[in-house]
Order: structure tokens, then C-alpha cells, then sequence
């Protein structure tokens, strides 16, 4: 199925554009694998902010299904006040194929299928045959390192990963991910596009699995884990606990900032006694396997670590993307130093300048 498209390169329709962002646009064109749950926000995002998207879906039912979700993001976003223009007009720079040949012209692609290295590959290796050598390819992968992604790729150097965080039309979470072979003028363009839509994106020079906020959270999650199966408190006891405490200062500082607020030598002290104490299983609690095993998938099918009936699980849909707005509008209050994100340039060594020298006149010549 194809939808009605027309070129905007200016970007000028949306108003979820960052004001403090670079003021060329890297890209007016982009692309995005896989519209499931994320890839149908990263594209509301993309549309928002100006752009003219090409998403490629495999399931025939998602592709039939994928336009009313995104209208329905666009919708939430026009009713927060977050974008000027009609949701139905933006549609229209939206193509939805399950031909990959349809992204040729996208500058930037986005794949966002199962996460599974495998079905990664093989999606990348499709991208790059309908592409041309300078377009950036970007994983959204939730934690496989983009070196393992980078094999046998046709050209790597422009393959990274750029990890949203869900809804990622309202979050500002992003991480940009180099793998060994990433050149950093990829980066540094994926890092202006990230600026532009309105993120304040980290990045990651090293490639590591699940990159930093899976790494922390999974490790969070462990310990979580360990105290309901060892029976020190229950889910709900948990649950509250990390909302009231975590919960209330994680969007205004990170734990550097904060641990320099609270004051640090009693961190220094509790470490001391508590890390020797803290799980360090390498194994999937067993009840998570005996939930996933029972096929509870959470909201989505109504069964999770809570029960509810299906209309409660569509209540909790709605109260999270409520409240995710209500956070991003908080956070806009507290910026970090400056009100601008740090960081973005990314140091070269001699090969990458060489590499990069290389490159831009592969990419010259593929533009004729
Ligand atoms: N869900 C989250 O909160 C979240 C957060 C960060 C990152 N991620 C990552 O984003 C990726 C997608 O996650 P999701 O939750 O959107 O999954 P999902 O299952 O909702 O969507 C995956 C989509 O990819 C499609 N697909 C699969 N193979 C394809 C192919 N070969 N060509 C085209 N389309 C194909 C599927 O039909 C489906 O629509 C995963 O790598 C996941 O780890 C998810």
C-alpha cells in the first residue's frame, strides 16, 4: 500500500522543533523500518518535526493498520499544544510500502524490526541495496552492540545505533551508538538530527551491550527481581518504593548530579557494605520465564506482574502517555546547564580522517 507523499525539505510545518537546535536540517527525507509500537512513534516524531517519511513495514496488517496510529500520535501531540499544524495535512508526507526500493531517497533510516540480530542483519543488508553509500543507517536497537550490526555490511562506517526511548514522539531520551567501524561524521550527523527534532541525545563512543540506560535499568531490574523472589517485598511494595524515591528526582538529575546533591562520602560508605550484597545472577529470574512462558505480554494483552481487565490496561496506556507529556513539560523547566544538551562532537583519530577524506569522495561521486 502506498499513501500520498509530498517533499518537504524545509521542515518547516511541525512545531516540535527545538529552538535552541542547529538550524539547517540534516535531513528532509527519512526512512524507518518496522512500524510497530516504536518505529509508529519515531515516525510521528520524524513527521512532526518536518520531515518527509518513508516507513517500510513486512506484515501487511500493520502496514493497513500503522497510518490511523500515527494520526492518532500526531492527534496527542496537536492537543498538547505541540504542533502547529494539521495532523491530516502532516500525513501526507508519510509513504508506507513494503517495498524497501521505496527509502532511496532517504538520507537517514531507521530500523526498528524485532529485536533480534538475525532479522537486523538481514533488514540493514536489504537498506543498504536500496540506498545510496552516504545515506546513515541507524539501529534502534535496545541493546545489541552496532559492531555485531556492522558485519558484512556493504559500507559500515555508516551504520550506528540510535536508540529512542518509548513514546518516542514525546521523550527526550536519545543515544547515539558508535560501532568500531562508525565514522564520526555519521554520528555527528545523526547527533544534528536528534538536536532538531528536540532530544537531548548522549553519546556513546565505545559500543557496549545495552549501551547506558539498559545497562543501569537491567541491573536495577535484577535486584528488583531478587528481592520479590527472595521475599523481602512484594511487586506493588517495590514498584511504589522506586516511584517515590527514584521517581521523584530521575528526570530533574542523573545519579552523578545527584549523589553531588545529597552529598557524597555517605554513597562512598554504603558502597563499601551494600555491592557485596547485591545480586549478581546471570541467569533470567525464573519469574519472568514463568510469566513470558504463560504468554503475558503486560497492557498489550491485558496480563502482566498486575492483572486487569482489557479496559484498565487501555486506561494505563492512556495514563502513561499522559503523564509522559506532563514530565516532558516539567523537564522543559529544569534544563540541563545552558538549556542546551552537551556534547556532540566526536574526537577523530588520524584513520577516521582518513577513512572520512575517503568516503566523502565515494559519497561525491554517487551524487554525480
Ligand atoms: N518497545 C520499546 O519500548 C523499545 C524501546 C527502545 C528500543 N526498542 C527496540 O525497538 C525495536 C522494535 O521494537 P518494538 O517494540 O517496536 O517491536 P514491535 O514488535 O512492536 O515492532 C516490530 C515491527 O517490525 C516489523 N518487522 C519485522 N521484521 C521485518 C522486516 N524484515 N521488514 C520490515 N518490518 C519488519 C514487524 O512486523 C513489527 O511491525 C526492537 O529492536 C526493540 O528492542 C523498543
Amino acid at each position: 500500500m502506498t499513501r500520498s507523499r509530498k517533499s518537504n525539505r524545509s521542515g518547516k510545518s511541525g512545531a516540535g522543533r527545538n529552538p535552541t537546535g542547529p538550524q539547517t536540517l540534516i535531513c528532509g527525507n527519512a526512512g524507518v523500518v518496522g512500524m510497530g509500537l516504536m518505529g509508529s512513534s519515531i515516525v510521528a516524531c520524524l513527521l512532526a518535526a518536518g520531515h518527509t517519511v518513508v516507513a517500510v513495514e513486512a506484515d501487511p496488517v500493520r502496514v493497513r493498520k500503522a497510518p490511523r496510529q500515527v494520526l492518532s500520535l500526531l492527534k496527542g501531540l496537536r492537543e498538547e499544544r505541540l504542533l502547529r499544524s494539521d495532523p491530516r495535512r502532516i500525513m501526507r508526507r508519510l509513504t508506507i510500502s513494503q517495498d524497501y526500493s521505496a527509502l532511496r531517497q532517504s538520507q537517514i533510516v531507521v530500523e526498528c524490526v524485532t529485536e533480534d540480530l538475525n532479522v537486523k542483519r538481514e533488514v540493514i543488508r536489504r537498506i543498504e541495496q536500496a540506498v545510496s553509500p552516504g545515506t546513515v543507517i541507524g539501529s534502534n536497537t535496545s541493546a545489541i552492540p552496532p559492531t555485531a550490526l556492522q558485519q558484512d555490511a556493504l559500507h559500515p562506517e555508516r551504520i550506528l545505533g540510535i536508540h529512542w526511548a518509548e513514546p518516542a514522539h514525546i521523550t527526550r531520551f536519545m543515544e547515539i551508538i558508535c560501532g568500531e567501524g562508525t565514522l564520526p561524521v555519521y554520528a555527528e550527523r545523526a547527533f544534528a538530527l536528534a538536536r532538531q527534532l528536540g532530544k537531548e541525545p548522549s553519546l556513546l563512543r565505545k559500543d557496549v551491550r545495552g549501551f547506558i540506560t539498559n545497562r543501569i535499568m537491567y541491573a536495577m531490574l535484577r535486584e528488583a527481581f531478587h528481592l520479590v523472589e527472595s521475599g523481602v517485598a512484594s511487586i506493588a511494595d517495590v514498584d511504589r518504593s522506586l516511584r517515590n524515591d527514584l521517581g521523584y528526582w530521575i528526570t530533574f538529575a542523573g545519579p552523578f548530579r545527584f549523589m553531588d546533591l545529597t552529598g557524597i562520602p555517605a554513597y562512598c560508605a554504603v558502597m563499601r557494605d551494600l555491592l557485596p550484597e547485591l545480586d549478581c545472577s546471570q541467569q533470567v529470574p525464573p519469574l519472568m520465564t514463568r510469566l513470558v512462558e504463560s504468554g503475558a505480554q503486560g497492557v498489550a494483552n491485558a496480563r502482566g506482574f498486575y492483572d486487569y481487565t482489557p479496559a484498565q490496561a487501555r486506561r494505563w496506556e492512556k495514563r502513561f502517555l499522559k503523564f509522559s507529556y506532563d514530565v516532558r513539560a516539567l523537564a522543559r523547566k529544569y534544563p540541563e546547564k545552558n538549556g542546551s544538551c552537551i556534547g556532540g562532537t566526536v574526537e577523530r583519530t588520524a584513520s577516521d580522517k582518513q577513512r572520512e577524506a575517503r568516503k566523502q569522495g565515494l559519497e561525491r561521486r554517487s551524487t554525480g
